[in-house]
């Protein structure tokens, strides 16, 4: 893919090559793995903590990825998880292993933005999303007009990290033409309570980001 594609096309391009390799992250649960990669394994505990503490939530997960996070939100309670991702190998991965939940699980294989979504949700989620957005602000927006009264969203930022940073950028974008994005306290405050969010939750577990619950009311 050219340098010059649009963003959305080039994250997208990663996404179908890698889906598998992308997946296998969360088999390898080995202790030296978890402390490399604690973000993944963070983001989805903060997922199903927030699904228990309403009572059989209405579930969105956008840029669902293999259904990672879906299998343990429908394990913990969700009445009804829809999954949306724009690459198709990402959306085969997690049919096979959401359809065991029967109707439960709906899987749509669309651009988030431009997508039509029946209904609203108590938990939106968007893990390992933010990182790819050249423009977060309109996903933020359709995010809050998708919420319940009551809902929330729960989302994974990372921040600029003076030692992962550059590595980060040297993997993604130089060589692996992916755009990548980093977010900083203010920048989140300001975009979500923009996007007309109320209580906000920000966790900064590592120096390399950030969790956030943020509340429609
Ligand atoms: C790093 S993966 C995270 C997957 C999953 N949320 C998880 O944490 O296991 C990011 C996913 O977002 C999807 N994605 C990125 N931009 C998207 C968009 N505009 N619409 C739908 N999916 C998108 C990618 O295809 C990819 O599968």
């Amino acid at each position: 893919m050219r340098r010059s594609a649009p963003a959305a096309e080039r994250v997208r391009a990663r996404f179908r090559e890698r889906a598998q390799t992308f997946d296998d992250l969360y088999e390898d649960e080995r202790p030296l793995t978890r402390q490399l990669r604690p973000g993944l394994f963070r983001r989805r505990q903060l997922a199903v903590d927030t699904v228990g503490t309403y009572r059989t939530p209405r579930v969105l997960d956008v840029g669902c990825g293999s259904g990672r996070i879906g299998e343990f939100v429908l394990e913990a309670g969700a009445s009804e998880y829809v999954g949306i991702d724009f690459a198709e190998p990402m959306i085969e991965l997690a049919r096979s292993r959401l359809e065991r939940f029967g109707s439960r699980a709906t899987l749509m294989l669309e651009d988030f933005i431009g997508a039509r979504i029946p209904g609203r949700f108590d938990v939106v989620l968007a893990l390992g999303l933010f990182d790819y957005l050249p423009e977060p602000e309109p996903f933020a927006r359709r995010m809050f007009e998708l919420c319940a009264e009551h809902g929330c969203l729960v989302g994974s930022f990372p921040a600029w990290s003076p030692l992962k940073g550059p590595i980060r950028k040297l993997r993604y974008e130089w060589i692996g033409n992916c755009p990548i994005f980093n977010y900083t306290r203010d920048g989140l405050e300001l975009m979500l309570t923009g996007s007309g969010f109320g209580r906000l939750e920000i966790e900064s577990p590592s120096h390399t980001g950030f969790l956030v619950r943020a509340y429609r009311g």
